[in-house]
């Protein structure tokens, strides 16, 4: 069994980067032969500030350009937040909500995901829905349950993007295996039907991106370190590109 589209990778490049090295790794990407044969669908999520430029770059090509997060209403008094109109003003297509570093740090607890999710589609943006479960859960043997729970919590039965994140591959260097990941992908495409869309993130690298996108229940993956700099990033694409249908 092949992929039924080609495979979407998404950079997150969380609070990382000064605007002149994005617009020049956004360059390189652009030009990456597995773009330019769209064997591989390419999403940005650089930091707020430099979305617009980043979409200036992109505009035209396969890469398209996602927030990393926003908030759930439209204008108003809240200091330092920034909407899904605004997000789609910028270009952003895409957005990403329920980030476990946004749960973990910032508090977003499932209310909070849910009504981001309402509202990046309310705006008009493809939310990508981040679930994952702990190591604590992993070790419980809870991991399914924690992860469809999440997904009830916030859009049941929409099919939708979902990026499977499991908490403790999060920057760790420690992926999870195809078997580990595999079981939940299949679980979660079980649950929302053949619509859903699940990619795998956590300590994808050039090395094991071929291997986790070879697996037909990982639709893409979502890459946080290793989207940082263009010789890795770039590789990730390559291999990614041998994946397409
Ligand atoms: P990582 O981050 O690739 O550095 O593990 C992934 C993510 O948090 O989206």
């Amino acid at each position: 069994m092949t992929h039924r589209t080609a495979p979407l990778v998404v950079a997150n490049w969380k609070m990382n980067l000064d605007g002149r090295v994005a617009e020049d790794l956004a360059r390189a990407i652009v030009a990456s032969p597995a773009v330019g044969d769209r064997s591989v669908e390419v999403l940005l999520a650089p930091p707020f500030p430099y979305l617009e430029r980043v979409a200036a770059v992109v505009r035209g090509t396969q890469v398209g350009v996602a927030g990393q997060d926003l908030h759930w209403e439209e204008a108003g008094p809240f200091t330092g937040a920034v909407s899904g109109s605004m997000l789609a003003d910028t270009g952003a297509t895409h957005v990403l909500v329920g980030h476990s570093e946004r749960r973990e740090r910032f508090g977003d607890d499932d209310e909070a995901v849910k009504r981001k999710h309402q509202a990046a589609r309310r705006a008009g943006l493809d939310p990508i829905l981040c679930v994952g479960e702990s190591l604590a859960s992993r070790d419980a043997g809870q991991a399914t349950n924690v992860v469809l729970a999440q997904i009830d919590a916030v859009a049941p039965g929409t099919p939708t993007i979902i990026a499977y994140e499991p908490i403790w591959a999060i920057g760790t260097g420690r992926v999870a295996t195809i078997t580990q990941a595999a079981e939940i992908h299949a679980a979660i495409r079980r649950h929302l039907g053949a619509g859903a869309r699940v990619l795998y993130g956590g300590s994808v690298t050039p090395d094991n991106a071929g291997s986790l996108l070879s697996e037909p229940e990982i639709d893409g993956i979502l890459v946080g370190s290793a989207s940082l700099a263009a010789t890795s990033f770039l590789d990730i694409l390559a291999a990614a590109g041998t994946q397409a249908p």
